[in-house]
């Protein structure tokens, strides 16, 4: 049926090895780098950066396979230029203070940050919990700062809540689940810690945190690659672990596509938003965690056989995203011209996507140059709402190819006063209004227009945004991006979220001294100091996987 077809058939499980060979080529390239620590956040600065940008803008878009270690590379990166020749923004500073006022301890381990040290605010809720995906780029950055430790404990603390049985009310949860969130409890008088974890059974909603699995096996590649550490994952628990969380999304049903199926509030956007279906952000990590627990399993025998199945997936997964999730001016035009009701193989318009359902804001809104995944493709719905997790994981994990990536780069540049405005980064575009907004979220006062998860802007997106920067070779698109939350974060006292079409504006209900805003700034500033961080959160193009796909192509039979 499809003229790609061969090329991307399922044949080539031999790839397998084209993915961890890279992989362990990056590892040991990574092994040379010299450990950081605090001070070598004092040696950021301006003018290195502008040199720096000048090198990536040349020519970073293969980062990886051009990276030479720090102090043998071609540019001056910060570390071997200018250290200590100009102070750094003195929000770092307090950054790591707020950072580390955000630990918590379980026997005396450091296990993990909690959500927001915000003692102003009435209501705790579950603020005071250790989230795993709010830990993230708290993790990333002690690793960057060559501080492994609370990152190690805190994989092996999560993968015992892991092996707990999880019920909601009278039904079993599936074996791999991993918790939204934990919380140590001390006992003053006993002297002891004991843990409690929510996989959703206490959560607003009773959400499925699908994405908490994913960002577990990511942060383990993470680790590994940082610290040049392959024993934490190759232990048997830890393999064990993986194999769990990948058979909750490998196992066949009735699926007519490779990509997850999922309730609403599945991800960060853990309320009811109108994302249930395939929604972009777990199709991405999805593909992130199977590229990532491909380079981490044992080649044994069980091993090999969950490798053989992620392959497959990948196949599968990559060509569906990139045919159906992809928007550009081209095929947004090519929708608009559908037939409708086509029957059998030869459709053109294979999901039955009535032209009439593409909402005006998105023609406008569409550049010439640019393009992006949308938010959701089911039978007859495309969701053409732009979610900026899902769009800046998909060009970290090679889900886009490079021509993708480049046009997400261009969309974000000829829209920045929609997605990025005044604080960077808008979680979703647009806002959702009125009766829309009344049907999609059940009349939700949280998420108003322009407001936390429609349409509100999250700090914390900035690593995201700075990776996909420099991943594709435009740091001084971070750059300007940095410099606006530098102007605000610190002076607000680091709010969870901003709300309002540009973002100007301290989010309604938004909590203070939010770590991931906290930890996401730190890491945003301490990769554009050394770019071969990258590396522990970035996957190159498996070019064996990868057909080159045309976009009409896929859309043509
Ligand atoms: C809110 C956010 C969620 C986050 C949690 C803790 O529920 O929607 O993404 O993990 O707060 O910060």
């Amino acid at each position: 049926m499809d003229g790609t077809k061969e090329t991307v058939g399922l044949k080539n499980v031999s790839s397998v090895c084209s993915i961890s060979d890279m992989d362990d080529f990056d590892l040991s390239r990574l092994l040379d780098k010299p450990k950081l620590n605090i001070e070598r956040k004092r040696s950021f600065d301006e003018r290195s950066f502008s040199e720096l940008s000048n090198g990536l803008a040349r020519g970073l878009d293969n980062f990886e396979t051009t990276y030479s270690p720090v102090g043998k590379s071609g540019f001056n990166t910060p570390a071997s230029s200018a250290r200590n020749s100009f102070e750094p923004h003195p929000m770092v500073a307090d950054a790591w203070e707020a950072l580390r006022r955000s630990m918590v301890f379980y026997r005396n381990q450091p296990v993990g940050t909690i959500a927001a040290y915000d003692h102003a605010s009435e209501e705790v809720l579950n603020y005071d919990q250790v989230f795993v995906r709010d830990f993230v780029p708290s993790a990333l950055a002690f690793l960057m700062n060559g501080e492994p430790e609370i990152v190690k404990h805190f994989l092996l603390k999560t993968l015992l809540l892991q092996g707990w049985e999880k019920r909601i009310d009278r039904f079993k949860l599936g074996e791999g689940a991993m918790p939204a969130s934990f919380k140590v409890l001390h006992d003053p008088i006993r002297k002891t810690d004991s843990l409690v974890a929510d996989f959703g059974e206490s959560a607003i909603g009773r959400v499925a945190p699908v994405d908490s699995g994913f960002w577990w096996i990511i942060l383990l590649r993470a680790y590994t690659k940082s610290t040049g550490d392959s024993s934490l994952a190759e232990r048997p628990e830890c393999q064990k672990g993986m194999k769990l969380i990948l058979m909750l999304c490998l196992s066949e049903g009735f699926d007519t596509f490779p990509t997850l199926l999922c309730a609403d509030g599945c991800s960060m956007i853990d309320r009811r938003m109108g994302i249930y279906g395939y929604p972009i952000e777990i199709q991405a990590l999805f593909f992130m965690a199977l590229r990532s627990a491909c380079s981490l399993l044992k080649h044994d025998e069980e091993g090999k056989e969950c490798i053989e199945k992620i392959m497959k997936r990948l196949h599968a997964l990559s060509y569906h995203m990139r045919s159906y999730f992809w928007l550009d001016f081209q095929q947004l035009n090519d929708i608009y011209r559908y037939k409708t009701e086509e029957y059998s193989h030869t459709a053109v318009n294979k999901f039955n996507v009535i032209p009439d359902s593409i909402p005006y804001w998105v023609f406008d809104f569409m550049p010439t140059r640019g393009g992006y995944f949308i938010g959701n493709v089911s039978p007859a719905r495309m969701d053409f709402r732009w979610f900026a997790l899902g769009n800046c994981i998909a060009i970290l994990s090679s889900l886009a190819t490079h021509e993708q990536a480049m046009a997400i780069m261009d969309l974000i540049e000829a829209r920045w006063e929609e997605l990025v405005g005044e604080m960077p980064l808008k979680i979703a575009y647009p806002a959702i209004e009125s009766h829309e907004w009344r049907i999609v979220t059940g009349c939700d006062p949280k998420n108003t227009r322009w407001s936390y998860h429609n349409g509100g802007s999250w700090p914390v997106l900035l690593w995201l945004l700075t990776a996909a920067c420099i991943k594709t070779g435009r740091p001084q698109i971070a750059r300007k991006a940095i410099d606006l939350a530098e102007s605000r974060l610190l002076k607000d006292g680091w709010p969870e979220y901003y709300d309002g079409k540009l973002g100007r504006y301290v989010g309604k209900q938004a909590r203070k001294y939010q770590t991931w805003s906290i930890a996401g700034y730190l890491v945003a500033k301490m990769m554009l100091e050394d770019p071969s961080h990258l590396g522990m959160i970035s996957l190159e193009e498996d070019r064996q996987m990868n057909p080159v796909l045309k976009r009409s192509s896929s859309w043509t039979c």
